[in-house]
């Protein structure tokens, strides 16, 4: 078992980043509950996260801080991580008149290997409101904020603390600052994508204990590295996948064909006829979303019957979108399976693993590569879970289905041609509920006016319109309104999010 660098979890909303940011670095890194801290095991060095309670407040989360000076290894404390470190090794924390947030810049009182290479005075991102107001008497402040409290201080050779976060990259030198932290290890990095990828394939191993493994596909990348990576396991596994009947062209037979090539057989359920008259005449897009999510859930679990263990491919990022403030370190659940007994019964029963839930969606096409998925399966557009009815705004029905599923095969098929699929993070066609009045042929027609939406963005937070030349634009429209069936007007969206969203509904 390799080094790890533990990260402790105080519910900072930057936790995770830590630990991504550590295993860019070139270590092994987890994140973990305060009260596991004894049971890790082989670990390198500790990092206490940040968090939203105050230290002075009673029933604070707390830190084993006697294990924590028998380890023999360095300690960096941030931001709550820090204030907790200098109430135990005796100096003062105070509640802030005011709170210090975003960037702010930082003034370096005495060098030391942690801040090596910072300069005099650099820009750090700040957000907290207790302040540091005595230091014991053995410790050195490193580095003060501009109203002169200590940002850094180190209390002992190997115990250190800082106010701001490293980890977000609005810090300046932030990752030179983990780098110097973790060089107290004196190891070499010797983390890589594939030995993590064998440490989850050994931790799967554990986990399963020889029972029969279910898991949804639904083609994208998440589920797709998920159902891989359990094969790779040589777990017993059943793959299902859910047509919908709202997915694109072609969909059902190309996702059976890219798992058949990577020798995965999975099980295709169709159940457009469950859908798509579930949505007759609801056009509110949440009521469409639960109805869908609904039917989803209701569909797979009668196809999965008993279920032994159930596997999700929940990422970090669901992760945190699904934890309340504070971040309740067992309530990973996807959020629209929130609502659903089903799931909350099966986590109860320890029926349930989510083996990516560490992981960044980088990562995950990272993770992917080492497990030779081929790239264009890697590098697919995500797709919304309710599929093309929250590409059409209004009712749903059969027949805007396959209208909109032509124009958006058209697009998809031209941005791939023409190489511009992999510089867009996703790319749409709405079929308005809007008909419009044009000339085909020598008739006049009276049919849908469509909008493309491609746009690029780094995490689909925030996200712009992409400048698609005017030429492919062109033969798009071109295209669509030559072949497609019932549209005789086709838009470009142009509204960046925010404070537009990606989708339309
Ligand atoms: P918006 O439209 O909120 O979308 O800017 C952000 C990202 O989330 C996807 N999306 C969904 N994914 N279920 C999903 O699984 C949904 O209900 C859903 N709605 C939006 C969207 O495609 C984009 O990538």
């Amino acid at each position: 078992m390799k080094t790890r660098v533990a990260v402790i979890d105080y519910g900072s909303q930057y936790s995770q980043l830590i630990v991504r940011r550590v295993r860019e670095i070139g270590y092994y890194s987890h994140l973990y509950a305060p009260a596991d801290i004894r049971n890790i095991g082989n670990v390198g060095a500790v990092i206490l996260s940040g968090g939203p309670r105050s230290v002075t407040e009673p029933g604070a989360p707390d830190v084993d801080f006697e294990f924590l000076q028998s380890l023999n290894a360095p300690v960096l404390g941030i931001c709550y991580g820090m204030q907790i470190l200098n109430v135990k090794w005796g100096g003062k924390v105070s509640s802030g008149a005011s709170r210090e947030y975003g960037p702010a810049d930082v003034r370096v009182e005495q060098s030391d290997r942690i801040l090596d290479g910072v300069g005099s005075t650099f820009r750090v991102w700040m957000s907290h409101s207790d302040v540091v107001t005595g230091c014991p008497p053995q410790s050195s402040v490193l580095a003060r904020n501009p109203a002169g409290h200590p940002v850094a201080i180190q209390w002992s050779p190997s115990f250190y603390g800082i106010q701001f976060h490293p980890e977000v990259s609005h810090t300046e030198h932030g990752t030179r600052i983990l780098k110097n932290f973790l060089s107290l290890m004196n190891r070499q990095p010797d983390f890589s994508m594939a030995s993590y990828k064998d440490e989850l394939i050994q931790s799967i191993r554990e986990e399963v204990r020889g029972r029969s493994v279910i898991c949804a596909v639904s083609g994208g990348v998440d589920s797709t590295v998920l159902a891989v990576l359990l094969k790779e396991s040589g777990v017993r596994l059943r793959p299902i996948f859910v047509d919908s009947g709202l997915l694109r062209k072609n969909e059902p037979v190309e996702v059976a064909r890219n798992f058949r090539e990577m020798a995965i057989a999975i099980e295709t359920v169709p159940a457009g006829d469950k859908f798509v008259p579930a949505l007759a005449g609801v056009e509110d897009p949440e009521k469409k979303r639960r109805i869908i999510g609904d039917l989803f859930v209701k569909v797979f679990y009668e196809t999965a019957g008993d279920i032994e263990l159930l596997a999700q491919g929940t990422l970090y990022p669901d992760v945190i979108e699904s934890a309340t403030s504070g971040s309740d370190i067992t309530s990973r659940i996807k959020t629209h399976h929130n609502r659903v007994d089903k799931i909350l019964e099966l986590k109860r029963e320890g029926k349930v693993m989510e083996p990516l839930a560490d992981l960044f969606k980088d990562e995950v096409r990272a993770l992917g590569r080492v497990l030779n998925i081929p790239l264009e399966i890697l590098n697919r557009h995500p797709f919304p879970g309710p599929g093309l009815a929250v590409r059409i705004p209004g009712a749903v029905t059969k027949e805007k289905l396959d209208v909109l599923r032509e124009a958006d095969d058209i697009l998809v098929r031209h941005l791939k041609e023409s190489g511009w699929y992999d510089k867009t993070w996703q790319a749409l066609c709405v079929l308005l509920p809007v008909k419009t009045v044009g000339i085909k042929g020598d008739e006049r027609s009276y049919e849908h006016a469509l909008s493309i939406r491609c746009v690029t963005s780094r995490d689909a937070m925030t996200a712009d319109w992409a400048e698609l030349p005017h030429t492919l634009l062109r033969q798009i429209a071109n295209a669509i309104l030559n072949k497609v069936k019932g549209v005789n007007r086709v838009l470009y969206d142009i509204s960046t999010k925010p404070p537009a969203s990606i989708e339309w509904e």
